[in-house]
Order: structure tokens, then sequence, then C-alpha cells
């Protein structure tokens, strides 16, 4: 990865007078149930995207980043990116975010994006762009914000600008995250807390680089349908908002009452966020053969209850499901494509990883890349 910095310094000709970094997450257990007003654990991890900033003279504003050869330049007013430029959504996003909480932008300015987090892999690459640019503009143009205001800001501008219903999980365990820890997050505040992650567990990544090219459309759709579980639930159950306000045996007893589908996804994420319930405390007590069977169930409803997997994920949950030394492993993010992630103890290792690259290679054609990550600590200014 080229440091932001020098990626600065070679597009803008000046030295940067501000850095960021935010990491990049995974979802350990608690699929689809942010926006459901549900809880779910995450962690952060060591791969991040690293920002470089500078205040100019005039009003433009300029963002480079590696992963896109042009510079964006706006001039004027704010308008939202389309096509190669279309990344640039995430910081412009967040910055009107912050206008709407008092940020004055009387300057535009530069900034420059690095990153060795892979795209596309469910380890949320825009939220660490959203914060690690949140933190350099709140600073440049003195707005004062904690972690959790930022985290709110930059899932609104991902939501209102970027045009994604997203919840907080990618934001907060971005912001929240601590090395050796995982992020819980109670979606409904939203409140964040952190449990110590218990020795001598281990996180790989099995990323395919498959996506579904209707991935953002599929995660719309299921947005959607929740929603609407919502609304036809609300017939039994008057006064509730969320799919977590409800239990799975509410769920249950009017199965037969709502679309197969709704049914489906409401199940889905309501025992999912008794699974989380359950995980965290197999976490706490350091059952990690208990919350190994929790995140592989976890897959399976996502299998078969949320349909948001894909042929290659559940491939790779199988080749890793009863191998020596792994707890667990479910697909990890919105789905349709992206990566697996594996808990593990120190007896799996990159020989051990290997191996199931090359099952799954001899299967598909091409391997999935397997990534050994650790516990990293939020989005922090100053890091380059
Ligand atoms: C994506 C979204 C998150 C969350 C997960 C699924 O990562 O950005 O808000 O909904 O999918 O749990």
């Amino acid at each position: 990865m080229v440091p932001a910095k020098r990626l600065f310094e070679r597009v803008f000709g000046s030295r940067p007078t501000l850095t960021a970094r935010a990491p990049g997450r995974i979802e350990v257990i608690g699929n689809h149930t942010d926006y459901n007003g549900g809880t779910v654990l995450g962690a952060a991890i060591d791969r991040s995207i690293r920002v470089a900033f500078r205040l100019r003279d005039d009003g433009e504003i300029a963002l480079v980043s590696d992963f896109s050869p042009e510079v964006v330049r706006v001039p004027g007013r704010i308008v939202r990116q389309e096509g190669v430029a279309a990344w640039a959504n995430y910081p412009l996003g967040v910055l009107l975010a912050l206008e709407k909480r008092g940020l004055q932008r009387r300057r535009g300015f530069e900034l420059a994006i690095a990153s060795d987090l892979p795209s596309g892999a469910g380890l949320s690459s825009s939220a660490a762009l959203e914060l690690s640019s949140g933190l350099v503009l709140a600073k440049a143009y003195g707005l004062e914000l904690d972690r959790r205001d930022l985290a709110i800001a930059a899932r609104e501008a991902e939501n209102e600008f970027v045009g994604m219903p997203c919840g907080i999980l990618d934001q907060g365990v971005s912001a929240f995250g601590q090395r050796d820890r995982l992020v819980a997050i109670d979606c409904r505040g939203p409140d964040f807390s952190t449990v110590p992650t218990p020795p001598g567990v281990h996180f790989w990544i099995f990323n395919t680089h498959q996506k579904h090219a209707l991935v953002e459309s599929l995660y719309s759709t299921r947005h959607a349908e929740c929603m609407e579980a919502v609304s036809l639930l609300r017939a039994f159950y008057p006064g509730i908002c969320q799919l977590a306000d409800v239990d799975s045996g509410q769920v249950t007893a009017v199965l037969g009452r709502l679309p197969d589908v709704l049914g489906r996804r409401a199940r889905h994420v309501v025992e999912e966020i008794e699974r989380v319930r359950l995980a965290s405390c197999c976490f706490v007590d350091g059952d990690l053969a208990g919350a190994g069977r929790l995140l592989l169930e976890s897959h399976e409803s996502s299998r078969l209850l949320f349909e948001n997997s894909t042929d290659e994920l559940d491939d790779l949950v199988d080749r890793l499901k009863g191998r020596p030394g792994v707890h667990g492993a479910r697909l990890t993010g919105g789905g349709f494509g992206g990566a697996v992630m594996a808990m593990t103890d120190e007896a799996f290792g990159p020989d051990e990883a290997d191996a199931i690259s090359a099952g799954y290679a001899a299967r598909f054609g091409r391997p999935a890349e397997a990534i050994h990550v650790r516990t990293a600590d939020g989005a922090a200014l100053g890091e380059d």
C-alpha cells in the first residue's frame, strides 16, 4: 500500500496537515440485525483505510485514492458522483452530514486515500473511508464530535447520500474497535460496548472476490422485506416498531399468516438476535465451541431463511466446518458474495488455510484469498 501521505504529496505537490486511519471490520455474529434494531458483535481488524488531508485556499474539493486513477474535483455545490468516481460519495456524504451538525466549510480541501482493505469482501471499506474522512474533516473545520456522533453521521451519509439503507454495524465497529476486544452494539440506542476476545481466538477471512452484480439492490430488497414484515406483524402485535420488538415465539405463532418469504426473513432476524445474545454469553464464559456452533447456525439461517448466501460462501463454510482447530465459520457482512470468516484456535494455521483455498479453487477454478486478521483499535487521527 502506498502511504496516504506519499500519495497526497505526489498528487497535490504539498504536505498534508492531517492524517487519520479507520479499520475495516468483521461481523462476528448478527447478520442483518442492525437496521432491525437488534444486537450485533463485530471486531475491528488490522486492515484499514488511511487518509491525508489539507485545507485549500479556494473552495474546491479534490479527492484521490489509490484504488482509482482519476482525481475527483468538486468545484462548487456538492453533487452525487457517478461511475468510476462513485467512491467519492462516501467522504462527500460525510461532509454533508457534518455540515448538518454545524461544520462550517469556508474553504475547500484535498484528501488522499490509501487502503489495504479489500473492497467488495464484506469487510466494510466504505465505513472505514467514512470514518477516516470524518475524523480529518471534523478536526480541520473545528467541529467537536465524539465517536458515537461520528459513527451516526457516517451511517447517515451512507443512508442519505450514498443511498444504502445500512445499519450502524460497520461504522460502529470501525469507531469503537479495540485490540483484543469485540464490539457489541445494541442498535436501538445505538449503544456501544466491548467484550474481551477470549485468549487464543484467531479470525480468518476467506475472500471469494465474487460479488453479485446486484448486491446493493439485493441488500435494499432485504431491508424493504424486513420493514414490510414489521408492518404485517403490527396487526398481531400493535405498537411494535421494528423486528427486534418481537421474539421468535411471537413470530412463529403467526407464521402461517405471513407471506412465506417475509416469514423467513423475520425468523432469521429474530432468531439471529437470540443467537447474538447466546454468543455474547459464550464469549464472556470462554466457551468457544458454543460460540462456534452459533456461527454455523447463523450461516445456515442466512442460507435458508435470509437467502443472502452464495454457492461459493456455502462451499467455504462446508470445508471449514469440523476441521481441526475451527470453532465455526459463517458469511460476514451483507452477503450475496464477499467473504466467509472463520473463528479458529492456533492449530489452524497458514497450511490449513491454504488447503481450504486449494479445495475451493479445484471446484470454482479460482482461489479464495485467505487472510489471517487480528483485532485492532478503532478509527484515530494522526496515523498514516
Ligand atoms: C452490511 C451493512 C451493515 C449490516 C451488514 C449485515 O455490512 O453495511 O449495516 O447490515 O451488511 O449484517
